[in-house]
C-alpha cells in the first residue's frame, strides 16, 4: 500500500504509479540513481521514491513560479513553513488573503507565494489553485475549508521531506529549456518521468498548460533526448498517440477525481532503450491502479 508523501493535492497526481516506476528502475539498473520530473507538480512519485530509498537524488522542475516557490520554501525554510501551518487560520478571510498573494506574486516574498500556493492547494476544491474554496464562500457546503487540511499530518510530511533536502534539487524552468540545458548534464543512471499537462482539460486544472502545437513540439523534444531513459504519461487521446506513434506504449482507462469524477484513458510511453518490466508490468499497473482503474487495454508492447 503506497503512502502519500507529498503535501500537495494534485489533479492527476501520479503517486499511485510509484510501484510501477520502482519496477522500471529495477529492470533498468537505475535503483540508487537520479530521478527527474520536468513537470513536477506535487511530485508524489519523486517523494515516495526518495523517501523509500529507491533513488539517491531527485530533480524537480516546474515552470509555475507558484509551484516552484512552494518546493523551494519548504526545502529552505521548513521550520517556518511548519509554524505557518500550525498558526494559520482556516477561514474564508485568510483564504482571500492567500488568494491575493497568488494573484500578485511579484508583490510578495517567495516564501509567502509558496505558502499561499500550499494553503489554496489544500483548501480549494480538488486542489485546483484557480478553483473555489471547499464549502463555498459562505461555508455552507457539507465539507468545510479545513476538510483537506490535517495540520499534523501535513507538518509530518514536510518535516520528512525536508530531512532529505540535500537530495532534492528544484528548478523553475520551462520544460523545453530544462530538456535543453539541464537534462544533458545529468548522470547516465537517470530516469526521467515526464507528466506534462493533459492534452485535454488542462486549462481548468493548472495555471500553466500547453496549446496543441506545444504538445507536438514537446513530443519531438522528448523523443530526441539521448543520454537518459524516459517515460511519458498523458491522457490517451489520438493526437498524443500519433505524436509518439513509433514508441512502445500502453493505454489504460482511469477514473479521475478533479472537481467531478469522469472516466478517461491514459497512456504510458517509453524510450526505446528502456527495459519494460514485462513479467510484472501489466498486472502491476492494474493492481497499482486498482482503486480507480476500470479496464486495462494493452495498446502496443513491442519488442
Ligand atoms: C500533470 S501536472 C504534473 C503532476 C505531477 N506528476 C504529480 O503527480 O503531482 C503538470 C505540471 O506541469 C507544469 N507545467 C505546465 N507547463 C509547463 C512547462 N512548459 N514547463 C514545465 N512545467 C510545466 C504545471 O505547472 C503542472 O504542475
Amino acid at each position: 500500500m503506497t503512502q502519500n508523501r507529498t503535501p500537495l493535492r494534485y489533479p492527476g497526481g501520479k503517486q499511485k504509479l510509484t510501484p510501477f516506476v520502482v519496477e522500471v528502475l529495477r529492470a533498468n539498473g537505475l535503483e540508487g540513481g537520479h530521478y527527474v520530473e520536468p513537470y513536477a507538480g506535487g511530485a508524489g512519485v519523486a517523494m515516495e521514491l526518495l523517501i523509500d530509498g529507491c533513488v539517491e537524488h531527485v530533480h524537480l522542475n516546474d515552470s509555475s513560479y507558484h509551484i516552484y516557490s512552494f518546493w523551494n520554501s519548504l526545502l529552505t525554510q521548513p521550520d517556518e513553513f511548519c509554524n505557518r501551518i500550525s498558526r494559520s487560520l482556516l477561514n474564508v478571510d485568510e483564504w482571500r488573503n492567500h488568494r491575493e498573494v497568488l494573484r500578485h506574486p511579484e508583490q510578495h516574498s517567495e516564501f509567502d507565494v509558496g505558502f499561499a500556493t500550499f494553503y489554496l492547494n489544500r483548501s480549494n476544491r480538488s486542489g485546483v489553485l484557480t478553483g473555489g474554496v471547499i464549502g463555498g464562500l459562505n461555508q455552507s457546503g457539507k465539507w468545510k475549508i479545513d476538510a483537506r487540511f490535517p495540520r499534523n499530518e501535513l507538518i509530518r510530511r514536510i518535516e520528512l521531506i525536508s530531512s532529505f533536502r540535500d537530495s532534492i534539487t528544484v528548478c523553475n524552468l520551462d520544460a523545453e529549456e530544462f530538456f535543453a540545458t539541464y537534462v544533458p548534464i545529468l548522470p547516465e543512471e537517470t530516469l526521467v518521468y515526464c507528466d506534462p499537462p493533459y492534452f485535454e482539460k488542462a486549462s481548468r486544472l493548472y495555471l500553466n498548460h500547453y496549446a496543441p502545437e506545444d504538445h507536438e513540439r514537446i513530443a519531438d523534444t522528448i523523443q530526441e533526448l539521448e543520454n537518459v531513459k524516459w517515460i511519458v504519461s498523458y491522457d490517451g487521446v489520438d493526437k498524443i498517440l500519433s505524436y509518439y506513434a513509433q514508441r512502445r506504449k500502453f493505454l489504460y482507462e482511469l477514473q479521475y477525481n478533479a472537481s467531478r469524477a469522469y472516466k478517461g484513458s491514459e497512456v504510458f510511453i517509453f524510450s526505446d532503450d528502456l527495459v519494460i518490466p514485462r513479467s510484472s508490468a501489466l498486472p502491476f499497473i492494474s493492481s497499482a491502479l486498482k482503486a480507480n482503474t476500470r479496464t486495462l487495454h494493452v495498446n502496443a508492447l513491442a519488442a
